[in-house]
């Protein structure tokens, strides 16, 4: 089987390695991939929101399955450009992609259909949400409407922050057309957790659940990142909250989606807060996350293909899907600098030893040397009987690594430990 995968990053890697594993696999190519995915798989330098490129590649190569892993091509209607010409594809068509592609249209659907989330106001004049956001309880939340690269989200502390958030995004246009409307939302409080699952419309398989770090200093300080560590199974996800999560948040969202016409078929990602008042949900994205995949995917024991075609062929409720008791944790290192401005080109070295259990998302292969080529440019991730043990190969991996300018949490799974031994 021929196989494609759309993206390039450190997700993208983890995806790939796990394809990998299943016999019947004889090709991968990555669109556009980079430097470390490329020994693992042949990147294409097709860009992953060029649909017309994509649709060719993959008509012109008889691919036989289709992966789209980031959210712009899926909210782009990629999936929906492969299947008209016959491809096989894992990610939610368009119409079900706007789940995270606008958070007006999902901040509704959770409020046509009960599903519990912060309260919330949906402004498109911004004179009218200026004089709401100088009246609204603080601390407040202004989000943008669209895709802002996970830059989109604002906590403002002060009525100050408050009018300047609503400003940057609506007049001065900060994230383009993603900021002509806004969603003023209610601040909640509580352990975030990640849930990404595997649903076909029919039957939602919730995969092991995991905490994401994205500011991008110890203690949960300085900017916000793409995420620079996680852990897998999350301590806050206990039986009880997965229990309510399914029955108030899960099965309900499925199900309001098809009541929508617009069924949501591949993994959809549940960002969670557990507020005193019970599990309510902060965001939805409409596809694998980036770097909890790299703590999820190693820890699925059923073949990754099998069951993307299940959830393709809307067969997923035939199928088990199982994963791991063991523990994973996965710390990024990124380029001096990230998020904000950063240095490129710096030679990069990763011990042999480390090759299958570091996933690259930033780097290049320049005179058949990898050098890094974005900001955030790796995650170790490492598995073991318990996170402890994880979390100490994994940065016994990250001390192996070197390049110009390397940082990285010292911090990763530190919250979650702490919960662990609480719950002992
Ligand atoms: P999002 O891009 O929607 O995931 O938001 C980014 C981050 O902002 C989340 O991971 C939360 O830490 C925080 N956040 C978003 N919405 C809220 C909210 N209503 N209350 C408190 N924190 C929030
Ligand atoms: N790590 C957060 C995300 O993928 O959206």
């Amino acid at each position: 089987m021929k196989i494609m995968v759309v993206g390039g990053g450190g997700r993208e890697h983890a995806i790939i390695k796990k394809l990998k594993e299943n016999p019947e696999v004889s090709e991968i190519y990555a669109l556009p991939g980079n430097g470390g995915i490329a020994r693992d798989a042949v990147c294409v330098p097709i860009g992953a929101i060029d649909i017309p490129g994509v649709v060719k590649f993959a008509e012109e190569n008889r691919i036989d399955y289709a992966v789209v892993a980031p959210d712009d091509p899926l909210v782009l209607g990629m999936v929906d450009a492969l299947e008209e010409k016959g491809i096989p594809c894992f990610g939610p068509e368009k119409r079900a992609a706007i789940i995270e592609g606008s958070k007006a249209f999902s901040k509704e659907l959770m409020r046509k259909y009960g599903i519990p989330t912060a309260r919330y106001m949906i402004f498109d004049d911004p004179a009218k949400a200026l004089e709401y956001v100088n009246e609204a309880p603080l601390p407040t939340v202004v989000k943008a409407d669209g895709l802002a690269l996970g830059k989109g989200v604002i906590i403002a502390f002060s009525r100050e922050e408050a009018t300047g958030a609503v400003k940057s995004i609506m007049e001065d246009k900060a994230f383009g057309s993603s900021g002509d409307k806004i969603v003023v939302e209610e601040f909640l409080e509580g352990p975030e957790v990640s849930v990404l699952s595997f649903t076909d419309g029919k039957t939602i398989v919730p995969m092991v659940s995991s905490m994401d770090h994205k500011r991008a200093l110890d203690g949960d300080r300085g900017l916000n990142t793409g995420g620079m560590g996680t852990i897998a199974p999350n301590p806050f996800y206990t039986p009880e909250v997965a229990e309510r999560c399914m029955n108030e948040i899960f099965l309900p969202t499925v199900r309001a989606m098809n009541a929508e016409g617009r069924t949501f078929k591949g993994c959809l990602y549940f960002g969670l807060m557990i507020t005193k008042d019970g599990p309510k949900v902060i965001e939805y994205n409409c596809r694998f996350g980036d770097p909890e995949s790299q703590v999820v995917l190693p820890l699925l024991e059923t073949d990754l293909l099998t069951v993307m075609r299940a959830v393709t062929e809307e067969r997923l409720g035939e199928i088990e899907v199982k994963f791991s008791d063991k523990k994973a944790a996965c710390v990024i290192m990124a380029s001096g600098g990230y998020p904000a401005s950063y240095k490129k080109g710096f030679e990069l070295t990763i011990p042999e030893e480390l090759a299958e259990t570091v996933y690259i998302a930033g780097a290049a292969e320049k005179e058949g040397k990898l050098v890094t080529s974005g900001g955030r440019v790796l995650g170790v991730t490492a598995t073991a009987d318990t996170l402890k043990e994880a979390l100490s190969k994994a940065y016994e991996g990250v001390e192996k690594i070197s390049f110009e300018g390397a940082f990285w949490r010292k911090d990763i799974g530190r919250r979650a430990l702490n919960a662990a031994e609480e719950q002992k």
